[in-house]
């Protein structure tokens, strides 16, 4: 069968790890991948939103089989345009279809969605410019801090938590005035909740369901949780507080009735559903919905599966996921990010890496990386650079294995948390 991937990051490089090693899988091309991919597969110098040359591509490669990275082809709607497509529509197309994708796309359609269908998540208000009245009540009746959502896609950076209420009635009325452009013509304001939170994985074929590894996410650049978020710099699964008895009511309260509600919607969704959860002292609430992997979340549990993925994949596409047994390897897995310097902020590109033969006992995925076609070196092209993932039996194994290995690969500015996963490593001390 051959595979095409879509993205260049270190998601992307993990599935293509994944896919690699399943014996069924004769090509896989990456567009437009990264230095990483380049040495599983085939690159393709293609945007992601440019549907018709995604399927100029699928024909000339006999594609059998798409995984859509991010979710930025997903709300443009590459899943209809395949439906709608004679040729396209035999081509498995992991991914919902473009309404589902509002379920990431508008913050107001998920928490619509999750009102509907009674799943726990914070209280809410949407605002715009008509109601600006109606918004500032509901923000003075919640307590500071203050949670305030770019109803769109912000780049991740759309979302403010604000202690100062006068601060935050401000900030609402520069959003609405295009402080993120078209992304704010709609705020959310949200009830604060305060708790740990994890990521949480389901693969759906849209009638039945597979709970994948749940990962937590270290967002924050500095160690302890310090300084501006970024996309994510390192990951551990599985989380520690989330036992079965967690699990347990994720999959009762929030699984299960956003199962369903995709049903009633009519909402056409084969792919991976991952909820960001808070845990509010052993409640699970949805903060959002996203309809991908995360990154890095991805380079941590994707080494976890021992499933062969093109089976998890095709089976997702045909409706057969009831069909397969999903097989997790125990041991726990930490992934450190290797940043640019300045990144989330400004950052230099363009550093030659090394170091990357050095390591041993971890998977190295790519994020923003690229070949020098002078030196057949690799450099850095991106503020996310390089995921190290290790697996041991112990957190601190596996940490340890993550931390060590990343020390051995350089590169000018170079960054990483060393502090990732110690939080739960304290957690399991205490508990
Ligand atoms: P989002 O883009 O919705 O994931 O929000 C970004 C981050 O803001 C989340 O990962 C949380 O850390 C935080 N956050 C969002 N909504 C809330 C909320 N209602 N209460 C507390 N923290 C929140
Ligand atoms: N790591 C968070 C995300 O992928 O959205």
């Amino acid at each position: 069968m051959n595979i095409l991937i879509l993205g260049g990051g270190g998601r992307e490089h993990a599935i293509a790890w994944k896919l690699k090693q399943s014996k069924k899988v004769k090509k896989i091309f990456i567009a437009p991948g990264n230095a990483g991919t380049l040495t599983i597969g085939k690159n393709l110098p293609v945007d992601s939103t440019d549907f018709h040359e995604i399927k100029t591509v699928c024909i000339e490669n006999l594609i059998d089989l798409v995984i859509v990275g991010s979710e930025t082809p997903l709300v443009a709607g590459i899943v209809d345009y395949f439906h709608k497509d004679d040729f396209l529509r035999q081509i498995n197309i992991i991914g919902p279809d473009k309404t589902g994708a509002q379920l990431e796309g508008s913050k107001a359609f998920a928490k619509t969605f999750m009102n509907t269908f009674d799943i726990p998540t914070a209280a809410h208000f949407t605002v715009n410019a008509e109601n600006l009245a109606g918004g500032i009540e509901f923000l003075r009746q919640q307590t500071s801090p203050y949670v305030l959502k770019a109803n769109g896609l912000a780049a991740g950076k759309g979302v403010l938590i604000i202690r100062d209420i006068e601060e935050a009635e401000n900030e609402l009325k520069l959003m609405l005035e295009g402080k993120f452009g078209q992304a704010s013509n709609q705020v959310v304001i949200e009830q604060f909740l305060e708790g740990i939170e994890l990521s949480f994985f389901v693969l759906t074929d849209g009638e039945s369901y597979k709970i994948l590894p749940s990962a937590k996410d270290y967002k924050r650049a500095g160690e302890g949780d310090t300084g501006l978020n970024t996309g994510g710099m390192g990951a551990v699964s599985p989380v520690i507080f989330a036992d079965q008895q967690f699990i347990q009511k994720v999959e009762d309260r929030i699984v299960k009735p956003t199962m369903r509600g995709l049903k009633e919607m009519n909402i056409h969704y084969k792919g991976f559903i991952f909820i960001g959860l808070m845990n509010v002292k052993g409640e699970p609430y949805v903060i959002e919905y996203n309809v991908r992997l995360g990154d890095p979340e991805a380079e941590c549990i994707i080494p976890r599966i021992n499933t062969d993925f093109s089976d998890l994949m095709m089976a997702t596409g045909n409706g057969t996921l009831s069909e397969i047994e999903l097989e997790i390897d125990e041991r726990y897995a930490v992934t450190i990010m290797l940043v640019s310097g300045g990144y989330p902020g400004e950052f230099k590109r363009g550093k030659k890496i090394t170091g990357l033969n050095n390591t041993k006992d971890c998977v190295v995925f790519h994020a923003g990386t690229t070949t020098d076609i002078e030196t057949e070196g690799i450099k850095t092209a991106g503020g996310r650079v390089i995921a190290v993932t290790a697996k041991d039996y112990r957190m601190d194994g596996a940490r340890n294995k993550a931390l060590a290995n990343a020390e051995k690969i350089l590169f000018e500015g170079r960054y990483f948390r060393r502090d990732i996963g110690l939080d739960l490593m304290n957690y399991i001390e205490k508990y």
